[in-house]
């Protein structure tokens, strides 16, 4: 019987895959999160892969995540869009869940812009909340690079002072500026394994802990893409905030309503974004 394939042999047959399917070399990778994937409709001639067909690629298994890469030029940039992604609550290990972001890095792209809907903690926010992520809190219990390094995608201990480019928050924030965009913030983002949401005490111990917004993603793809050397951005829609004192049901289709509703607030920015280069 021939061996499971190591974890390298399925990112290059992966990237193979992609590669010979490619126009061009993509420049910045996009995650969507939930309820904001609509960006993906606006690609120019874009190439679109479902994730089914890419092998050794994870599976979306959430509602509001669709699974499809595309590729294709928008605002006059080569992209290639997650339209959803992959959480460590579905039960990947950190490393297999940001598997696409491994390929995409060795495929060329040099910049992640990643998104979400989290969760506000910081009580001056409020829902429709656009934060720019300066920093982040690792609490899921797991971490990409684990186990050994390949010394030929990045470091074995890679320096994470700045995970969040400071060129491109200063970019971010000029763009919104200029776009006038209301209910701005920035903050540091906490991830945590999911899938149950905060108990009330929780959410007080995550604000003690200095974090602004919470959510179950982001963390992992973030660590692997500065890891592979990749300069990222990292925007949270906040979809509802959490007052432990007088704490409400988090509903998920809350959360997908409100950032859905948020959503053309996050393309202006997002686009605005990748013209100003
Ligand atoms: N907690 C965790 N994740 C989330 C939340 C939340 O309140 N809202 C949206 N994603």
């Amino acid at each position: 019987m021939p061996s499971e394939p190591t974890f390298p042999q399925r990112v290059e047959e992966a990237r193979v895959y992609l590669l010979e399917r490619l126009h061009a070399e993509p420049e910045v990778l996009l995650v969507l999160g939930t309820g904001l994937g609509h960006l993906a409709g606006m690609i120019e001639d874009p190439l679109l892969v479902p994730y089914d067909a890419i092998p050794h690629f994870p599976r979306t298994t959430v509602t509001g995540h669709h699974g499809n890469l595309l590729f294709g030029r928008l605002r006059g940039r080569q992209v290639a869009i997650m339209q959803g992604r992959f959480h460590y609550y579905e039960g990947y290990s950190a490393q297999t869940l940001t598997m696409p972001i491994r390929v995409l890095s060795l495929l060329g792209a040099r910049e992640l812009v990643v998104s979400n809907a989290a969760g506000g903690l910081n009580p001056a926010f409020e829902p429709g909340t656009l934060m720019l992520i300066n920093d982040h809190l690792n609490f899921i219990p797991d971490n990409p690079l684990r186990g050994p390094n390949i010394d030929a995608w990045g470091p074995r201990f890679p320096d994470l002072s700045t995970a969040y480019d400071r060129g491109l928050l200063a970019r971010a924030r000029a763009c919104a500026r200029r776009l006038e965009l209301d209910r701005l913030a920035e903050g540091v983002y906490v991830a945590i394994p999911g899938p149950s949401l905060e108990t009330p005490a929780e959410t007080r111990y995550l604000r003690h802990c200095g974090a602004d917004a919470v959510g179950m993603s982001t963390v992992p793809e973030v660590i692997v893409a500065r890891h592979a050397g990749m300069r990222v951005l990292g925007v949270a829609v906040v979809s509802n905030v959490n007052d432990p004192d007088n704490f409400k049901p988090i509903l998920l289709d809350e959360i997908i309503r409100e950032s859905e509703a948020c959503a053309a607030r996050l393309e202006r920015l997002l686009l605005e974004f990748l013209r100003d280069e």
